[in-house]
């Protein structure tokens, strides 16, 4: 057996030769596997009749044929499959010409390959129809380089899923699609991709993912690339290497006219009498059930509920007891809030370390504000948000109340925030690429439980650097959420308020200027501060070369010139993964758009982090940043007269 046979993916360079009849298919690699077979034997007759079989069907059939020759035990499958866009005449003069090729290539051998660029033909001692197949593959690559391969790899990636959308998901084009992309003004990206058809949809478009996903291993930065597997194959180039345009968009697949639905019977023709007796005979009583059952479905819910509300108002009380802490015992556990245990100042006030008696280490929010709010409100609403409970959200243990004193009692979570890494100058060097990316993925998941699966549906209007927490893992903790519940009491949804509580570099245009609030505003503080992570430079004052700049203009500049790898931050050199990099940018840029419906939903910011099929949106221009007179990071406050600087920024 030849060494090759074992190993199931090798990778060999292909130069492209100048230039030659374009009919004359070319030889493109082969496989010989399987055992030998005598010579002489009824196996190799039968595979002689097999070979003339397929080759003397080429031309009848639409571009692929499966057949058998001979009986069991010698019996000899076998296949072949042209490109989708090649006429008879010439799929046939590529299937004679592998199937001669094939036995010089492989002889003696029971089961073998052989591609070539405009058909491939299989052979076997084992049945290989209906099955898909990724093994043996094999990739090639044009050795010519690309430049600025991050966007030529972006457009790629594009084209290729699109098109493997297209062949394996409409099944008006027999699993083969082509198309072209343009990667500048004058070159363009001609992609082609194919499957045997005798696979289903879902296989097709498993092995077609699979190719695809191969090319960044084989053909990276390369002009182009073509992966290969029994039962598909894909193709890239810049320069029109298949026959046809590129097939049309397909027209929508013809419906089998449907049943007519029972109203035109009961309406058409001279039976409408009939029907409008129908309706009443049999409508009217069912009105009347429904209205019946309704009114007892109301009449005892409304019982229970009333009794259910009863045993919740016992929950909640125990609950809130459970949460309130003797205010003594929080005076000892900060020393007597001493300066020593300051960990920061906050918006709202100052924050405490602490260690309870039972050994549990806590960080303390002295709130220096009046929250406008009664006793009875302020412990509802503690006792709401410390149900908030998620692995990136810093948790709230509790609340102490006593005479004017109002205290929230949290984790203590031991490695300070993220602003105290990522824009100092040493410490930003402990956190490489794979760590940023892991709190990057972190903070998304915690503002989507914020969003969209805790039951109150939070939006944190100050979200930023300094309000991500890092615990002894460094796993990100998003804290100061639901203090606008605790503040203000009002309707969480897309709400004008007065109240402006936020950071300028990090709120979106329509919440600064006119207060307006959802949670698409909290996407964009997300945005600037992926960028932030990424780049290792605050948003609102960022310096590019004597240029005012800020970082979201910036970043969109690069983007459009193609260099968007130049906004990371040089301490990643090391570490980075070109892939996840550019992805973030691409998400952090669709996250700032000026236009709130033209942001993702945090849903969809996972969801892109966590799937590569995901084809992403192109952004557009970012909104632009407000040059402030402000100091940086001051958070804004309502009209009140506490101090304003930052909670959680912690200097020991
Ligand atoms: C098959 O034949 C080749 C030569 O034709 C020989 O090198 C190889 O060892 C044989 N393999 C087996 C499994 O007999
Ligand atoms: C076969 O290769 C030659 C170069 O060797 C090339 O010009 C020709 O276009 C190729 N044929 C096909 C069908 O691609
Ligand atoms: C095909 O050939 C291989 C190698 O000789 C053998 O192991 C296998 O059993 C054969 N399969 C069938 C279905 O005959
Ligand atoms: C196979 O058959 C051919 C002609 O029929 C003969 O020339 C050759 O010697 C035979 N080979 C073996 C190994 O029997
Ligand atoms: C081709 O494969 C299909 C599916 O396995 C099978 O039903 C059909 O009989 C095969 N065609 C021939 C000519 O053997
Ligand atoms: C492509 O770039 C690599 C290094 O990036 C270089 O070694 C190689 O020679 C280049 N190939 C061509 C064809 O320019
Ligand atoms: C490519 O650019 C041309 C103009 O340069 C434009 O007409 C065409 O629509 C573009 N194609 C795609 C797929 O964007």
């Amino acid at each position: 057996m030849q060494l090759q046979c074992l190993i199931p993916l090798v990778s060999l360079i292909l130069i492209r030769l100048g230039l030659s009849s374009a009919q004359q298919p070319n030889y493109t690699y082969h496989f010989c596997f399987g055992g030998n077979y005598t010579s002489n034997s009824t196996y190799q007759t039968n595979l002689n009749l097999l070979l003339s079989s397929l080759s003397s069907n080429a031309a009848l059939q639409n571009g692929f044929y499966n057949t058998t020759a001979g009986l069991n035990p010698d019996i000899a499958y076998g296949l072949f499959l042209c490109e989708g866009d090649v006429t008879s005449e010439v799929c046939q003069n590529c299937v004679i010409t592998a199937s001669k090729e094939i036995m010089q290539r492989c002889p003696n051998k029971k089961e073998a390959i052989i591609w070539y660029d405009l058909c491939l033909l299989r052979y076997s001692n084992q049945s290989i129809f209906s099955t898909m197949q990724q093994i043996p593959g094999v990739s090639l690559l044009n050795i010519n380089n690309i430049t600025n391969p991050d966007r030529f790899n972006q457009i790629l990636g594009d084209l290729m899923n699109s098109l493997v959308r297209r062949a394996a998901l409409d099944p008006s084009t027999g699993m083969f699609a082509t198309g072209e992309a343009n990667f500048t003004s004058f070159l363009k990206i001609y992609g082609l991709v194919q499957c045997t058809p005798d696979i289903s949809d879902t296989d097709c478009n498993i092995c077609l993912t699979g190719a695809v996903s191969d090319i960044p291993r084989c053909c990276n930065g390369k002009q182009g690339g073509r992966v290969l597997r029994p039962s598909c194959y894909i193709r890239y180039e810049i320069y029109p290497f298949y026959q046809l345009k590129p097939n049309a968009p397909a027209s929508p697949p013809s419906v089998a006219s449907p049943l007519p639905p029972i109203t035109t019977i009961t309406t058409t023709g001279g039976q409408g009498g009939n029907s409008s007796q129908l309706i009443i005979t049999i409508i009217i009583p069912i009105v009347a059930a429904v209205m019946i059952l309704s009114i007892v479905w109301f009449y005892l819910r409304r019982r229970r509920r009333r009794s259910k509300d009863r045993v919740k108002d016992l929950d909640e009380i125990r609950n809130v007891e459970s949460l309130q802490f003797n205010f003594d015992t929080i005076r000892t556990a900060t020393d007597n809030f001493s300066d020593a245990n300051k960990l920061g100042q906050g918006g709202f006030g100052p924050v405490y370390k602490g260690k309870l008696p039972d050994g549990q280490e806590i960080a303390v929010k002295r709130l220096s504000r009046n929250s406008g709010q009664g006793e009875i409100e302020f412990k509802n609403e503690v006792s709401l948000v410390a149900k908030l409970q998620h692995r990136n959200l810093v948790r709230l243990l509790g609340f102490c109340l006593e005479r004017e004193e109002k205290l929230l009692i949290y984790e203590l979570v031991p490695n300070t925030s993220l602003d105290n890494f990522i824009f100092d100058p040493e410490r930003r060097a402990l956190l490489d690429w794979e760590k940023r990316y892991k709190i990057i993925g972190g903070i998304a998941r915690g503002l989507l439980y914020l969003h969209e699966d805790s039951r109150l549906r939070i939006i944190h209007r100050d979200l930023k650097a300094s309000n991500i927490l890092l615990d002894a893992e460094m796993n990100p903790k998003i804290s100061d959420f639901g203090m606008a519940r605790l503040f203000l009491v009002e309707d969480q949804t897309q709400t004008n308020t007065s109240t402006i509580v936020g950071t300028y570099g990090y709120m979106a245009p329509e919440y600064a200027i006119h207060g307006q609030i959802s949670v698409r505003s909290d996407v964009f503080s997300f945005g600037v501060l992926l960028l932030e992570i990424v780049s290792g430079q605050r948003n609102n004052y960022f310096r590019q070369s004597q240029r005012t700049e800020d970082l979201l203009s910036y970043a969109w500049r690069l983007w459009n010139e193609g260099t968007a790898l130049q906004l990371m931050d040089s301490t990643l050199r090391e570490s980075f993964s070109t892939s996840e990099v550019m992805r973030s940018i691409h998400i952090g840029l669709l996250c700032v758009q000026e236009d709130v419906v033209d942001r993702p939903t945090m849903a969809s910011v996972v969801l892109m982090f966590n799937s590569y099929s995901v084809t992403l949106p192109s952004p557009s221009a970012p909104a632009y940043f407000m040059q402030s007179k402000m100091e940086p990071e001051k958070p804004l406050l309502d009209n009140s007269t506490s101090r304003s600087t930052e909670f959680s920024a912690n200097d020991a």
